[in-house]
């Protein structure tokens, strides 16, 4: 009878094929049984349940054990998930596990569509995620996501009896969101100094009740530096995602949030390029990013019902209706889920404390 660390020698040195580093280093041999009926049943510790096409994970394995073990009749693969991340909010509390924030030179482009879109692909995807809409001056999350209401305050007491209070956030289709747009009416500007906004992200990061999670997406406000220095000051960001548009114009802005991202040390995920059509062209932003030595993430075509559900605050419906958004913006997720999956390996998980 072979031992479960037999079984699973030969798969130790395979490849995967999204990471490119082996099964056993990056820990994915979750376990392995012989069963009745001679069948070897393998388990997968996937980084993310965002992992694409796993179907090559499970021809890779069977064909492995097959090759090693001639007289096993059946080899089953099957799939656990448990996401890897840098934990990097442990310093103020914030239990997720990879904070990414979206970004890009101006407004306009897709930007808040692409956060919104993207918290709600991973969650369907079987993620658990959270959206902050850090676009202060200009918060438009809850309009697309159909919410509004003012976050209650819950009072929390720790094991040594301390009191601190929890902003939680409005679920708006189980997905957890804040915005600033819940704290003033809907047509009041927001008029703040610097040190103010600081104030309001840190706030928004450290006092929610967030919960544990795999993902907090951040949209963030177009063009400036300020919020991203924030940002980068008080977590550890998993990376950013730039979002910009085909044509030769927009990309002169994709370009200066690169280098913004670059400048205060925030990983680059990708970028996306949204609104591709006979409008604006295609491909611009993909030639781009392979120009910038930046992983291109997927494009979003421009499609009228994109918009229209944006406005009648139902973009969580593209994940749960056949249409032609669905696809690409599933796509889009896994990209950027590998692309956080892979930066984990030059970038190891921080230490988590608890500091309330
Ligand atoms: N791929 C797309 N196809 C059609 N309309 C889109 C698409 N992406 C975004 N939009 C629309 O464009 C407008 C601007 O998008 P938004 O996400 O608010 O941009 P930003 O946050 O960059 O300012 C919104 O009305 C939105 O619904
Ligand atoms: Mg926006």
């Amino acid at each position: 009878m072979l031992t479960e660390m037999q079984l699973l020698e030969p798969l130790q040195t395979c490849q995967d094929p999204e990471l490119g580093r082996s099964f056993g280093e990056l820990k994915m041999l979750a376990g392995a049984s012989l069963g009745s009926g001679n069948v070897l049943n393998v388990t997968i510790d996937l980084p993310t349940p965002a992992y694409p096409r796993r179907a090559r994970i499970t021809e890779l394995v069977q064909s492995k054990l097959r090759q090693a073990f001639p007289d096993i009749a059946t080899v089953a693969v099957s799939y656990i998930s448990n996401v890897r991340g840098k934990m990097s909010g442990g310093t103020i509390g914030l239990r997720a596990k990879n904070v990414i924030a979206v970004g890009s030179g101006k407004g306009g482009v897709g930007k808040s569509t692409i956060a919104a879109s993207l918290a709600y692909g991973l969650q369907t995807l079987g993620c658990k995620v959270g959206l902050m809409d850090a676009d202060v001056y200009g918060p438009s999350i809850p309009h697309m996501v159909g919410s509004q209401g003012a976050p209650s305050a819950v009072k929390h007491t720790t094991s040594t009896g301390e009191t601190f209070e929890r902003m939680e956030p409005i679920i708006a289709d189980g997905l957890k969101v804040m915005s600033m747009a819940y704290f003033v009416k809907p047509d009041q500007a927001v008029i703040w100094r610097g040190p103010m906004l600081h104030k309001a992200i840190t706030q928004f990061l450290k006092d929610t009740d967030w919960g544990e999670l795999d993902y907090l997406i951040i949209d963030l406000p177009p063009g400036t530096g300020d919020v991203s220095l924030t940002l980068s000051q008080i977590v550890g960001l998993a990376g950013a995602i730039v979002v910009c548009t085909p044509q030769q114009v927009a990309l002169l802005d994709a370009i200066k949030a690169v280098s913004m991202f670059r400048q205060v040390k925030i990983p680059l995920l990708g970028v996306v390029e949204n609104m591709t059509g006979e409008i604006f062209g295609r491909g611009g932003a993909r030639r781009k990013a392979e120009e910038l030595g930046i992983p291109f993430l997927g494009e979003l075509p421009i499609d009228s019902g994109i918009r229209i559900r944006g406005d009648d605050g139902r973009i969580s419906s593209l994940f749960n209706d056949d249409n032609p958004s669905k696809e690409p913006l599933l796509h889009i997720c896994q990209q950027a889920a590998i692309q956080v999956a892979k930066q984990l390996l030059h970038a190891p998980q921080m230490p988590q404390l608890e500091i309330l």
